[in-house]
């Protein structure tokens, strides 16, 4: 990976801005090197998505970066073994995870509190369906990753926003309008993002202390998912909901080593339901599908990431901190229109465009079609999103310098764009 103190010619000084050209991942970390198929590359998808193929990915959330090694060399072993047959390998990853969150979070676990599922977003559905009867309210707070709409809503319950409050260029929850809803409202799940993704908010003990109180008042659940919870920038502690250990009844986490480790694509996901009684309930749906069987690869992969991807792990996260705070100082000197909401941990950024005051779709069209980036629309997080773009900044240093000169050039350039949406495909936004 590349050194976090390597500089550059794309450090942002006023002689190197204008030539995004030298900016060109030089690193062993780039994308080009690995084949197109994956989704946030694949030309049909971003065809179907933006309406154009020559873009810079930078909106699925998934890393440009190679995996730890004992994890490349897990699989290589698994891959040389050649025998597949049938083995359960659940428990010892469960042992791992206790081991990891004591060491790394100081927070105590039980192993027989844990479940395995195939992904986070199952998990969140088969919680759903397990806590809650069809017409139920589940809330989230927007903006926030948009699948949990899907999966509340195919679920047939119905999605309960209490939208975030913006306070000094922070993200807040609003408590006052959630025990509004909490009173009024059929509520029954509370659908925590922690860390927020796209915020990227890690909330305080505080925060979660209150959240806690009002779950106990009104006898809702909290289901935390927390697949970010290991990318955390410096001076931020992660508390997970499952540290407040008085209140097991109402509470159910989901985590996965997907985003931690790099393996979106390869990874299982896991429970952690410390209340007996509720653990068994879910465990035997999970058990009549058969969820729980797991895949061999993904189990040792996990392994190997869990007791040997330490070291790897914070020279990532240092390496991206480092291209937040860039970004940060980049946009700061450089382009005071776009601000930075700055994050505490996730990688992925939410830029604030509103001081273009452009349409969504008017600012989905600048983005694919001027700076020539295929970046995640802030409509798709909830309608407080809208002025808003998510970008993913897992990737090599200099691409993400390309990718805000290019930003620069358009946003000068946008008093002159006229916004087409009478095409097909017109950008991915005229729809949203
Ligand atoms: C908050 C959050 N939950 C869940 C997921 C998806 O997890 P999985 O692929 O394991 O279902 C993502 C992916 O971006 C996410 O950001």
């Amino acid at each position: 990976m590349e050194k976090s103190n390597k500089t550059s010619c794309c450090t942002p000084t006023a002689e190197t801005n204008s030539n995004a050209d030298c900016c060109a991942p030089t690193t062993e970390i780039q994308t080009q090197s690995f084949e197109n198929n994956f989704a946030k590359s694949n030309p049909n998808f971003l065809k179907s998505m933006f309406g154009r193929t020559d873009l810079m990915p930078l909106w699925i959330a998934d890393m440009d970066f190679k995996v730890a090694e004992p994890i490349t060399k897990e699989l290589q072993r698994l891959v040389n073994r050649g025998n597949f047959a049938y083995e359960f390998n659940a428990d010892k990853v469960f042992n791992a995870l206790v081991n990891w969150n004591q060491k790394r979070h100081g927070l105590t676990l039980e192993s027989k509190s844990f479940l395995q599922v195939s992904g986070v977003l199952t998990g969140i559905g088969l919680l759903i369906r397990s806590l809650s009867d069809e017409g139920d309210g589940v809330m989230v707070q927007t903006p926030v990753y948009h699948q949990f709409f899907k999966v509340i809503q195919s679920a047939n319950r119905s999605v309960v926003e209490n939208p975030l409050r913006m306070a000094n260029g922070s993200y807040e929850m609003d408590f006052e309008h959630m025990e509004q809803q909490l009173k009024t409202q059929n509520i029954k799940i509370i659908l925590l993002c922690n860390p927020h993704n796209p915020i990227g908010r890690v909330w305080k003990k505080t925060e979660l202390q209150q959240l806690v109180a009002l779950a106990n008042k009104y006898n809702v659940r909290i289901i935390s998912d927390e697949i970010h919870s290991d990318i955390i920038y410096s001076n931020t502690k992660f508390n997970s909901i499952a540290s407040f250990s008085d209140s097991p009844q109402h509470i159910a986490v989901i985590g996965s080593p997907a985003k931690t480790f790099g393996m979106q694509s390869i990874s299982n996901g896991y429970l952690y339901i410390p209340d007996t009684q509720t653990h068994q309930q879910v465990k035997k749906i999970i058990g009549s599908l058969y969820l729980d069987h797991g895949n061999a690869l993904s189990a040792y992969a996990t392994l190997a990431a869990y007791t040997q991807g330490e070291a790897w792990l914070d020279e990532t996260v240092g390496y991206i901190e480092e291209i937040m705070n860039w970004v940060a100082a980049f946009l700061q000197k450089e382009l005071p229109e776009v601000k930075l909401v700055r994050p505490d941990g996730t990688y992925q950024i939410w830029l604030d465009f509103s001081a273009l005051n452009l349409s969504p779709d008017a600012l989905g069209q600048l983005m694919v079609h001027k700076a020539k980036l295929a970046l995640t629309p802030g409509t798709w997080f909830g309608s407080n999103g809208a002025q808003f773009m998510r970008m993913n900044i897992a990737s090599p240093k200099a691409k993400i310098q390309r990718a805000f000169y290019q930003i620069k050039k358009a946003v000068r350039e946008a008093k002159d764009f006229v916004p087409d949406c009478s095409t097909e495909g017109s950008g991915g936004c005229c729809n949203c």
